[in-house]
């Protein structure tokens, strides 16, 4: 009799701490991610530019104004903040999460509270030149390279694959020549048909080094 208790009580155990795994809260890089944070903010040294850059916030602000500015942004700003996106100046506003479990939301506070990391830097390595620019272009607002950037326009993480280094200088050029109609993309859940904006007046060197880039991403 005693064998099985034993042994039952070994299968609840076993059954406590796979499950625990099974079920323990993701990191708070991957919640970065799965919550779209990435997507408008830089932290560390990855990540969209259309919010602020939050790799110095936790510096500055307690673990509560995060979890407020999460939760509900606008009672931190009430009219938005301006962003640069191809030129043009946008009012952008936060969207509130207000859905997020308070489990999440304090896991990514903490998150973004380990901020600035001196090893980080440490670790970090220099984009490559198509890389910095890319972002510095602004092309990351609207494109994604390897879950980093946005999504009005297509994920460019294997566009080598596909396209050439000249087709790939003439769609920053002229995109009405690849594509005339622009394809759909759904922002905020609504559907628009996207075309891309033209880069007609980029320097030659810089539209050679981005569409090189480009194209070594196989
Ligand atoms: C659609 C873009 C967008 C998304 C997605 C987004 N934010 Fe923001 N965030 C902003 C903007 C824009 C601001 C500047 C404040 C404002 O105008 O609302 C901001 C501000 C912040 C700030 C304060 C920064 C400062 O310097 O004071 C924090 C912290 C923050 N966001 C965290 C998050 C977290 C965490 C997530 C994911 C759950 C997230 N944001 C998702 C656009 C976004
Ligand atoms: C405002 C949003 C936006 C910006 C900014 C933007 N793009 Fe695009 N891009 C698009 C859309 C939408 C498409 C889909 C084709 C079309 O409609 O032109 C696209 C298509 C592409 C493609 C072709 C993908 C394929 O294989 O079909 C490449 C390459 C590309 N963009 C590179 C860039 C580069 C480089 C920059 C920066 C210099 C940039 N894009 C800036 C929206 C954008």
């Amino acid at each position: 009799m005693k064998k099985y208790i034993f042994i039952a009580a070994l299968c609840f155990a076993i059954i406590f701490v796979v499950s625990s795994f099974a079920f323990a809260m993701p990191s708070g890089p991957k919640l970065f991610k799965k919550y779209y944070c990435i997507d408008c903010h830089t932290l560390g040294h990855e990540g969209g530019i259309v919010g602020p850059d939050l790799s110095n916030v936790g510096k500055i602000k307690s673990l509560s104004w995060i979890k407020a500015q999460i939760l509900h942004p606008g009672t931190h700003f009430v009219l938005g903040t301006k962003t640069k996106i191809n030129k043009k100046i946008y009012l952008v506003r936060m969207p509130g999460f207000k859905t997020i479990p308070p489990s999440v939301v304090n896991k990514l506070a903490e998150y973004i509270k380990t901020f600035p990391q001196k090893r980080a830097n440490l670790a970090y390595k220099k984009p490559p030149a198509g890389l910095a620019l890319f972002r510095a272009d602004n092309c990351i607002a609207c494109h994604r390279i390897d879950g980093a950037g946005g999504n009005v326009g297509p994920d460019l993480s294997h566009v080598g694959k596909t396209r050439s280094l000249s087709w790939i200088e003439a769609q920053i050029v002229d995109p009405k020549v690849h594509f005339t109609y622009g394809i759909p993309a759904t922002i905020n859940g609504h559907t628009y048909l996207v075309i891309m904006p033209e880069f007609k007046n980029i320097p030659a060197s810089q539209l050679n080094t981005i569409a090189r880039y480009l194209e070594s991403l196989k």
